[in-house]
């Protein structure tokens, strides 16, 4: 009997029924990683100098702290796409601007809550691959994410959101 060749290459699934990672998706995948470190980089940056009003002095230098924690982590990623024998984007996704502190505040704890969430993907996926190496390096990105957030979420006098709550 002629095997079904229905079946689309990328709609594949593995044992548990999610789609099978591949070396390829993940390259992919690290590349949308970067590209949210880029526009980490750039927020911080610039949300650091920009905050206005003596409440928010402290988590402006908090913020420089996460600019500086955020370039160790693009290298990091940058370095693993390259191993995978992937190539590094040099693309930012887009960074948001308001003349409101809070608001800013508020874009770059969405950015976290999302960053959160798409790292505790990662590693479950690195593993699935048996790249073990790399989801180690993904779970210490892990907890300077959470701590970001918490940095953020404080200053805006709130509870740290539950990332994985959608
Ligand atoms: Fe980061
Ligand atoms: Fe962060």
């Amino acid at each position: 009997m002629a095997r079904s060749s229905t079946t689309p290459q990328s709609t594949k699934t593995g044992q548990d029924g999610k789609p099978q990672m591949t070396r390829a998706k993940l390259i992919d995948l690290l590349n949308e990683d970067l590209a949210r470190e880029y526009q980490a980089i750039i927020a911080y940056v610039v949300y650091s100098q920009v905050l206005k009003g003596a409440a928010y002095m402290k988590i402006a230098s908090e913020l420089e702290l996460h600019a500086k924690q955020e370039l160790e982590h693009a290298l990091i990623i940058a370095k693993q796409i390259d191993y995978l024998g992937g190539t590094p984007t040099v693309d930012p996704k887009p960074v948001k601007m308001s003349d409101d502190t809070k608001e800013l505040l508020q874009f770059d704890l969405d950015n976290e809550i999302q960053t959160i969430r798409n790292y505790r993907e990662r590693v479950t996926q690195c593993e699935q691959l048996g790249e073990f190496a790399i989801a180690e390096l993904l779970r210490k990105l892990l907890v300077e994410e959470q701590d970001h957030e918490i940095d953020l979420a404080t200053a805006l006098g709130i509870d740290p959101p539950d990332p994985s709550a959608r």
